[in-house]
Protein backbone atom coordinates (compact mmCIF):
# COMPACT_ATOMS: atom_id res chain seq x y z
CA UNK A 1 0.00 0.00 0.00
CA UNK A 2 2.84 2.07 0.92
CA UNK A 3 4.83 1.65 -2.49
CA UNK A 4 1.48 2.64 -3.99
CA UNK A 5 0.73 5.92 -2.15
CA UNK A 6 4.92 6.48 -2.46
CA UNK A 7 4.16 6.50 -6.09
CA UNK A 8 0.89 8.53 -6.77
CA UNK A 9 1.59 11.60 -8.45
CA UNK A 10 2.05 14.73 -6.55
CA UNK A 11 -1.22 17.36 -7.80
CA UNK A 12 0.13 20.48 -9.19
CA UNK A 13 -1.85 23.56 -9.24
CA UNK A 14 -3.01 24.40 -12.99
CA UNK A 15 -1.55 27.56 -13.88
CA UNK A 16 -4.75 29.81 -15.23
CA UNK A 17 -5.20 28.35 -18.83
CA UNK A 18 -5.73 31.48 -20.55
CA UNK A 19 -3.23 34.48 -20.08
CA UNK A 20 -4.87 37.41 -17.76
CA UNK A 21 -3.67 41.18 -17.17
CA UNK A 22 -4.09 42.38 -13.63
CA UNK A 23 -4.53 45.80 -12.21
CA UNK A 24 -3.50 45.71 -8.27
CA UNK A 25 -5.59 48.44 -6.10
CA UNK A 26 -3.94 48.28 -2.73
CA UNK A 27 -0.08 47.95 -2.07
CA UNK A 28 -0.57 47.41 2.00
CA UNK A 29 -0.52 44.07 3.81
CA UNK A 30 -2.60 41.78 1.81
CA UNK A 31 -1.51 43.57 -1.96
CA UNK A 32 2.45 43.07 -0.64
CA UNK A 33 1.74 39.68 0.01
CA UNK A 34 -0.13 39.52 -3.71
CA UNK A 35 2.78 40.88 -5.21
CA UNK A 36 5.08 38.22 -4.00
CA UNK A 37 2.87 35.43 -4.91
CA UNK A 38 3.07 36.80 -8.40
CA UNK A 39 6.61 36.69 -8.55
CA UNK A 40 5.55 32.01 -7.93
CA UNK A 41 5.51 29.64 -11.15
CA UNK A 42 1.71 29.03 -10.49
CA UNK A 43 1.22 33.05 -11.86
CA UNK A 44 3.49 32.41 -14.28
CA UNK A 45 0.95 33.05 -17.10
CA UNK A 46 -0.63 36.49 -15.01
CA UNK A 47 0.84 39.66 -16.15
CA UNK A 48 0.98 42.81 -13.74
CA UNK A 49 0.46 45.55 -15.91
CA UNK A 50 -0.99 48.36 -13.42
CA UNK A 51 -0.94 49.29 -9.48
CA UNK A 52 -1.76 51.63 -7.08
CA UNK A 53 -2.41 52.52 -3.53
CA UNK A 54 -4.58 55.62 -2.64
CA UNK A 55 -2.21 58.63 -3.72
CA UNK A 56 0.22 56.68 -6.47
CA UNK A 57 -0.02 54.50 -9.36
CA UNK A 58 2.41 53.01 -11.88
CA UNK A 59 1.71 51.53 -15.15
CA UNK A 60 5.21 51.30 -16.71
CA UNK A 61 6.74 47.70 -16.93
CA UNK A 62 10.05 47.69 -15.75
CA UNK A 63 8.53 49.84 -12.46
CA UNK A 64 5.95 47.20 -11.92
CA UNK A 65 8.68 44.37 -12.15
CA UNK A 66 10.92 45.93 -9.23
CA UNK A 67 11.31 44.29 -6.48
CA UNK A 68 10.19 47.32 -3.78
CA UNK A 69 7.21 48.21 -5.78
CA UNK A 70 5.37 48.75 -2.69
CA UNK A 71 7.94 51.09 -0.91
CA UNK A 72 8.58 52.94 -4.90
CA UNK A 73 4.99 53.72 -4.71
CA UNK A 74 4.72 55.14 -1.45
CA UNK A 75 7.67 58.05 -3.10
CA UNK A 76 6.91 57.92 -6.47
CA UNK A 77 4.75 57.03 -9.48
CA UNK A 78 1.35 59.19 -11.53
CA UNK A 79 -1.04 60.67 -9.39
CA UNK A 80 -4.22 58.48 -9.35
CA UNK A 81 -6.13 58.07 -12.26
CA UNK A 82 -8.57 54.75 -12.73
CA UNK A 83 -8.92 55.63 -16.58
CA UNK A 84 -5.15 54.66 -16.71
CA UNK A 85 -5.15 51.57 -15.24
CA UNK A 86 -8.48 50.58 -17.30
CA UNK A 87 -6.50 51.81 -20.44
CA UNK A 88 -3.40 49.50 -19.52
CA UNK A 89 -5.79 46.36 -19.13
CA UNK A 90 -7.50 47.34 -22.54
CA UNK A 91 -4.10 47.41 -24.19
CA UNK A 92 -2.79 44.03 -23.35
CA UNK A 93 -3.08 41.11 -25.42
CA UNK A 94 -4.31 38.73 -22.38
CA UNK A 95 -7.98 37.78 -22.50
CA UNK A 96 -8.69 38.12 -19.40
CA UNK A 97 -8.91 41.52 -18.03
CA UNK A 98 -8.71 41.20 -14.01
CA UNK A 99 -9.31 44.04 -11.44
CA UNK A 100 -7.66 43.15 -7.77
CA UNK A 101 -9.17 45.17 -5.28
CA UNK A 102 -6.58 44.62 -1.95
CA UNK A 103 -7.85 47.83 -0.24
CA UNK A 104 -10.92 48.73 1.91
CA UNK A 105 -12.13 51.60 0.00
CA UNK A 106 -15.95 51.75 -0.30
CA UNK A 107 -15.40 54.39 -2.86
CA UNK A 108 -13.65 51.71 -5.24
CA UNK A 109 -16.12 49.09 -4.29
CA UNK A 110 -18.78 51.22 -5.60
CA UNK A 111 -17.41 51.05 -9.35
CA UNK A 112 -16.98 46.88 -9.34
CA UNK A 113 -20.31 46.33 -10.57
CA UNK A 114 -19.35 48.94 -13.40
CA UNK A 115 -16.09 47.09 -14.02
CA UNK A 116 -18.00 44.03 -14.42
CA UNK A 117 -20.97 45.43 -16.93
CA UNK A 118 -17.41 47.51 -18.76
CA UNK A 119 -16.10 43.24 -18.78
CA UNK A 120 -13.81 43.46 -16.41
CA UNK A 121 -13.14 40.67 -14.22
CA UNK A 122 -13.25 41.69 -10.52
CA UNK A 123 -11.23 39.66 -7.21
CA UNK A 124 -11.26 41.25 -4.54
CA UNK A 125 -10.80 41.05 -0.52
CA UNK A 126 -12.96 44.17 0.07
CA UNK A 127 -16.14 43.77 1.84
CA UNK A 128 -17.93 47.17 1.00
CA UNK A 129 -19.82 46.37 -1.48
CA UNK A 130 -20.86 42.85 -1.11
CA UNK A 131 -21.41 43.57 2.53
CA UNK A 132 -22.75 47.17 2.50
CA UNK A 133 -25.98 48.85 1.17
CA UNK A 134 -28.51 46.26 -0.05
CA UNK A 135 -28.09 48.54 -3.14
CA UNK A 136 -24.81 47.77 -4.14
CA UNK A 137 -25.62 43.88 -3.78
CA UNK A 138 -28.40 44.09 -6.11
CA UNK A 139 -26.09 46.27 -8.53
CA UNK A 140 -23.45 43.30 -7.99
CA UNK A 141 -26.00 40.57 -8.57
CA UNK A 142 -27.32 42.30 -11.73
CA UNK A 143 -24.07 42.48 -12.95
CA UNK A 144 -22.81 38.83 -11.99
CA UNK A 145 -26.09 37.48 -13.62
CA UNK A 146 -24.94 39.64 -16.91
CA UNK A 147 -21.96 36.86 -17.03
CA UNK A 148 -19.49 39.75 -14.73
CA UNK A 149 -17.34 36.98 -12.60
CA UNK A 150 -16.36 38.21 -9.50
CA UNK A 151 -13.98 36.60 -7.08
CA UNK A 152 -15.01 37.27 -3.52
CA UNK A 153 -13.45 34.30 -1.82
CA UNK A 154 -11.00 36.42 0.16
CA UNK A 155 -13.69 38.72 2.02
CA UNK A 156 -14.83 35.84 4.23
CA UNK A 157 -12.72 34.15 6.33
CA UNK A 158 -9.05 35.14 4.61
CA UNK A 159 -10.33 32.83 1.95
CA UNK A 160 -11.18 29.62 3.99
CA UNK A 161 -13.80 27.59 1.42
CA UNK A 162 -17.21 29.51 2.93
CA UNK A 163 -18.87 31.33 0.21
CA UNK A 164 -17.80 28.46 -2.19
CA UNK A 165 -18.84 25.74 0.27
CA UNK A 166 -22.48 27.92 0.81
CA UNK A 167 -22.70 28.11 -3.09
CA UNK A 168 -22.37 24.66 -4.30
CA UNK A 169 -24.76 23.81 -1.37
CA UNK A 170 -26.90 26.08 -2.83
CA UNK A 171 -26.47 25.49 -6.56
CA UNK A 172 -27.71 21.63 -5.07
CA UNK A 173 -31.02 22.77 -3.95
CA UNK A 174 -30.07 23.18 -0.20
CA UNK A 175 -30.76 25.99 1.52
CA UNK A 176 -29.04 27.81 4.70
CA UNK A 177 -31.51 27.61 8.16
CA UNK A 178 -29.26 29.11 10.08
CA UNK A 179 -25.67 30.45 10.44
CA UNK A 180 -23.58 30.76 13.66
CA UNK A 181 -19.51 31.37 14.30
CA UNK A 182 -16.70 33.71 14.61
CA UNK A 183 -15.86 35.58 11.83
CA UNK A 184 -13.26 37.80 12.78
CA UNK A 185 -10.02 36.44 14.02
CA UNK A 186 -8.58 39.56 15.91
CA UNK A 187 -11.75 39.02 17.56
CA UNK A 188 -11.45 35.14 18.36
CA UNK A 189 -7.57 35.60 19.24
CA UNK A 190 -8.71 38.50 21.85
CA UNK A 191 -11.93 35.60 23.84
CA UNK A 192 -9.69 32.39 22.98
CA UNK A 193 -7.24 34.40 25.48
CA UNK A 194 -9.23 36.24 27.86
CA UNK A 195 -9.60 34.32 30.83
CA UNK A 196 -9.63 37.00 33.47
CA UNK A 197 -6.02 36.82 34.63
CA UNK A 198 -5.10 39.74 33.00
CA UNK A 199 -7.03 43.06 32.53
CA UNK A 200 -8.48 42.82 28.63
CA UNK A 201 -6.78 46.44 27.64
CA UNK A 202 -3.38 44.32 28.58
CA UNK A 203 -3.77 41.36 25.77
CA UNK A 204 -5.71 44.22 23.66
CA UNK A 205 -2.56 45.85 23.33
CA UNK A 206 -0.50 42.32 22.83
CA UNK A 207 -2.90 41.71 19.76
CA UNK A 208 -1.94 45.00 18.13
CA UNK A 209 1.45 44.99 18.69
CA UNK A 210 1.10 41.42 17.31
CA UNK A 211 -0.54 42.51 14.36
CA UNK A 212 -3.71 41.07 14.89
CA UNK A 213 -6.18 43.61 15.15
CA UNK A 214 -6.29 47.22 12.63
CA UNK A 215 -4.01 49.85 14.07
CA UNK A 216 -7.19 51.95 15.80
CA UNK A 217 -8.44 48.39 17.40
CA UNK A 218 -12.37 49.98 17.19
CA UNK A 219 -12.36 48.90 13.82
CA UNK A 220 -12.18 45.51 14.98
CA UNK A 221 -13.98 45.56 18.63
CA UNK A 222 -16.97 47.81 17.18
CA UNK A 223 -18.26 44.09 14.96
CA UNK A 224 -19.02 45.89 11.95
CA UNK A 225 -16.68 44.32 10.26
CA UNK A 226 -17.88 40.92 11.92
CA UNK A 227 -21.50 42.33 10.45
CA UNK A 228 -20.53 42.82 7.00
CA UNK A 229 -19.13 38.95 6.54
CA UNK A 230 -22.23 38.12 7.58
CA UNK A 231 -23.99 39.86 5.40
CA UNK A 232 -22.00 38.87 2.25
CA UNK A 233 -23.03 34.90 3.55
CA UNK A 234 -26.56 35.68 4.26
CA UNK A 235 -26.97 37.59 1.22
CA UNK A 236 -25.25 34.81 -0.92
CA UNK A 237 -27.79 32.07 0.70
CA UNK A 238 -30.64 34.61 -0.70
CA UNK A 239 -31.78 36.52 2.61
CA UNK A 240 -31.77 40.30 0.75
CA UNK A 241 -30.85 41.67 4.23
CA UNK A 242 -30.23 45.06 4.40
CA UNK A 243 -27.01 46.70 6.47
CA UNK A 244 -29.22 47.98 8.64
CA UNK A 245 -30.81 45.09 9.22
CA UNK A 246 -27.95 43.69 11.28
CA UNK A 247 -27.77 44.32 15.45
CA UNK A 248 -24.44 44.88 15.99
CA UNK A 249 -23.36 44.76 19.76
CA UNK A 250 -20.36 47.00 19.47
CA UNK A 251 -17.54 46.40 22.07
CA UNK A 252 -16.66 49.97 22.61
CA UNK A 253 -18.56 51.92 24.67
CA UNK A 254 -19.97 55.33 23.92
CA UNK A 255 -17.81 57.48 25.92
CA UNK A 256 -14.56 55.88 23.41
CA UNK A 257 -16.28 56.36 20.05
CA UNK A 258 -15.77 59.79 18.77
CA UNK A 259 -12.11 60.06 19.94
CA UNK A 260 -9.07 59.86 18.16
CA UNK A 261 -6.83 57.00 17.76
CA UNK A 262 -4.52 57.74 19.83
CA UNK A 263 -6.61 59.33 22.90
CA UNK A 264 -8.77 56.11 22.43
CA UNK A 265 -5.22 53.43 22.87
CA UNK A 266 -4.35 55.83 25.97
CA UNK A 267 -7.76 54.77 27.64
CA UNK A 268 -8.24 51.33 27.08
CA UNK A 269 -8.17 50.65 30.61
CA UNK A 270 -11.72 51.80 30.42
CA UNK A 271 -12.89 48.67 28.39
CA UNK A 272 -11.60 46.11 31.71
CA UNK A 273 -14.33 46.77 34.33
CA UNK A 274 -17.25 45.71 32.01
CA UNK A 275 -15.44 42.67 30.16
CA UNK A 276 -14.16 41.63 33.40
CA UNK A 277 -18.26 41.46 34.54
CA UNK A 278 -19.06 39.61 31.64
CA UNK A 279 -16.41 37.25 32.35
CA UNK A 280 -17.24 36.35 35.90
CA UNK A 281 -20.16 36.05 35.33
CA UNK A 282 -20.05 33.65 32.11
CA UNK A 283 -17.21 31.47 34.28
CA UNK A 284 -19.65 31.31 37.73
CA UNK A 285 -21.94 29.38 34.97
CA UNK A 286 -18.99 27.36 33.50
CA UNK A 287 -19.34 29.24 30.28
CA UNK A 288 -16.64 31.64 28.47
CA UNK A 289 -17.22 34.85 26.19
CA UNK A 290 -17.28 34.43 22.22
CA UNK A 291 -17.91 37.42 20.02
CA UNK A 292 -20.43 35.47 17.48
CA UNK A 293 -22.12 36.26 14.46
CA UNK A 294 -25.74 34.79 14.14
CA UNK A 295 -28.19 34.46 11.58
CA UNK A 296 -31.22 32.78 12.21
CA UNK A 297 -34.14 30.71 10.54
CA UNK A 298 -36.31 34.27 9.94
CA UNK A 299 -33.38 35.68 9.16
CA UNK A 300 -32.81 37.75 12.24
CA UNK A 301 -28.86 38.83 11.99
CA UNK A 302 -26.81 39.66 15.11
CA UNK A 303 -23.31 40.23 16.15
CA UNK A 304 -21.87 40.57 19.71
CA UNK A 305 -20.75 39.00 23.07
CA UNK A 306 -22.26 35.38 23.77
CA UNK A 307 -21.78 33.47 26.44
CA UNK A 308 -21.45 29.73 25.32
CA UNK A 309 -20.98 26.41 27.37
CA UNK A 310 -17.66 24.94 27.03
CA UNK A 311 -19.17 21.97 24.75
CA UNK A 312 -20.23 24.85 22.40
CA UNK A 313 -18.28 24.56 19.09
CA UNK A 314 -16.77 28.12 19.53
CA UNK A 315 -15.76 27.45 23.17
CA UNK A 316 -12.97 25.33 21.47
CA UNK A 317 -11.49 27.53 18.97
CA UNK A 318 -7.36 28.47 19.06
CA UNK A 319 -5.59 31.68 17.83
CA UNK A 320 -6.63 33.56 15.52
CA UNK A 321 -9.43 30.28 14.38
CA UNK A 322 -12.55 31.56 12.25
CA UNK A 323 -15.42 28.75 12.48
CA UNK A 324 -18.57 29.36 10.58
CA UNK A 325 -21.27 26.57 11.54
CA UNK A 326 -24.29 26.07 8.73
CA UNK A 327 -27.16 24.38 9.40
CA UNK A 328 -28.82 23.86 6.11
CA UNK A 329 -32.20 21.78 4.88
CA UNK A 330 -29.63 18.66 4.86
CA UNK A 331 -27.29 19.45 7.25
CA UNK A 332 -30.00 19.29 9.77
CA UNK A 333 -28.70 17.10 12.61
CA UNK A 334 -25.39 18.42 13.23
CA UNK A 335 -24.49 21.88 11.15
CA UNK A 336 -21.27 21.99 8.43
CA UNK A 337 -18.58 23.63 10.33
CA UNK A 338 -15.63 25.06 8.77
CA UNK A 339 -12.93 25.94 10.39
CA UNK A 340 -9.00 27.58 10.65
CA UNK A 341 -6.90 30.53 10.36
CA UNK A 342 -9.51 33.24 9.21
CA UNK A 343 -6.81 36.04 8.83
CA UNK A 344 -3.33 36.84 7.94
CA UNK A 345 -2.11 38.36 4.50
CA UNK A 346 -0.28 34.95 3.06
CA UNK A 347 -3.88 33.18 3.02
CA UNK A 348 -5.84 36.27 1.66
CA UNK A 349 -3.56 36.46 -1.19
CA UNK A 350 -3.62 33.07 -1.66
CA UNK A 351 -7.33 33.71 -1.64
CA UNK A 352 -7.29 36.28 -4.39
CA UNK A 353 -4.93 34.09 -6.37
CA UNK A 354 -7.09 31.02 -6.35
CA UNK A 355 -10.47 33.05 -7.34
CA UNK A 356 -7.95 35.02 -10.17
CA UNK A 357 -6.58 30.96 -11.75
CA UNK A 358 -10.27 30.08 -11.64
CA UNK A 359 -10.98 32.53 -14.22
CA UNK A 360 -9.06 30.71 -16.99
N1 LIG B 1 -4.97 41.80 6.58
C1 LIG B 1 -5.68 40.68 6.59
O1 LIG B 1 -5.31 39.66 7.21
C2 LIG B 1 -6.98 40.60 5.81
C3 LIG B 1 -7.69 39.37 5.78
C4 LIG B 1 -8.86 39.28 5.02
C5 LIG B 1 -9.31 40.40 4.33
N2 LIG B 1 -8.61 41.58 4.41
C6 LIG B 1 -9.14 42.72 3.65
O2 LIG B 1 -8.20 43.06 2.64
C7 LIG B 1 -8.25 44.46 2.38
C8 LIG B 1 -6.85 45.04 2.52
O3 LIG B 1 -6.40 44.82 3.84
P1 LIG B 1 -4.91 45.20 4.28
O4 LIG B 1 -4.71 44.58 5.60
O5 LIG B 1 -3.95 44.89 3.18
O6 LIG B 1 -5.04 46.80 4.45
P2 LIG B 1 -3.88 47.88 4.41
O7 LIG B 1 -2.57 47.29 4.78
O8 LIG B 1 -4.39 49.06 5.15
O9 LIG B 1 -3.77 48.26 2.85
C9 LIG B 1 -4.77 48.93 2.16
C10 LIG B 1 -4.20 49.42 0.86
O10 LIG B 1 -5.26 50.00 0.10
C11 LIG B 1 -4.76 51.20 -0.47
N3 LIG B 1 -5.86 52.06 -0.92
C12 LIG B 1 -6.81 52.70 -0.18
N4 LIG B 1 -7.63 53.40 -0.99
C13 LIG B 1 -7.20 53.18 -2.26
C14 LIG B 1 -7.62 53.64 -3.53
N5 LIG B 1 -8.67 54.45 -3.67
N6 LIG B 1 -6.94 53.23 -4.64
C15 LIG B 1 -5.88 52.39 -4.52
N7 LIG B 1 -5.43 51.94 -3.34
C16 LIG B 1 -6.08 52.33 -2.22
C17 LIG B 1 -3.90 51.78 0.61
O11 LIG B 1 -3.07 52.81 0.11
P3 LIG B 1 -2.14 53.72 1.09
O12 LIG B 1 -1.00 52.83 1.45
O13 LIG B 1 -1.77 54.87 0.23
O14 LIG B 1 -3.00 54.09 2.26
C18 LIG B 1 -3.13 50.53 1.01
O15 LIG B 1 -2.07 50.28 0.11
C19 LIG B 1 -9.27 45.03 3.36
O16 LIG B 1 -10.53 45.13 2.74
C20 LIG B 1 -9.30 43.99 4.47
O17 LIG B 1 -10.53 43.98 5.18
C21 LIG B 1 -7.47 41.70 5.11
Amino acid sequence: MSAVLAEAPVPKTAPVAQEAALVLLGTGVVGGAFLKLLCTPVAKRLHLVGAANSRKQQIEAAQLAARDLRERLKREGAPRDDAALLSALDEHHATLKVIVDATASGDLASRHADWLARGYHVVTANKSLAGGHLSGWRALQAARAAGGRYGDSATVGAGLPVLSTLRRLCDCGDSLLTLEGVFSGSLSYLFNTYDGSRPFSELLGEARKLGYTEPDPRADLSGEDVARKLLILARNAGFALGSDEVIVESLVPESLRDISTETFLARLEELDEPLAALHEAARERGHVLRFLARLNQRGRARVGITEVPLTHPAARLYGTDNQFALTTTRYHTQPLVIQGPGAGPEVTAQALLGDILALG
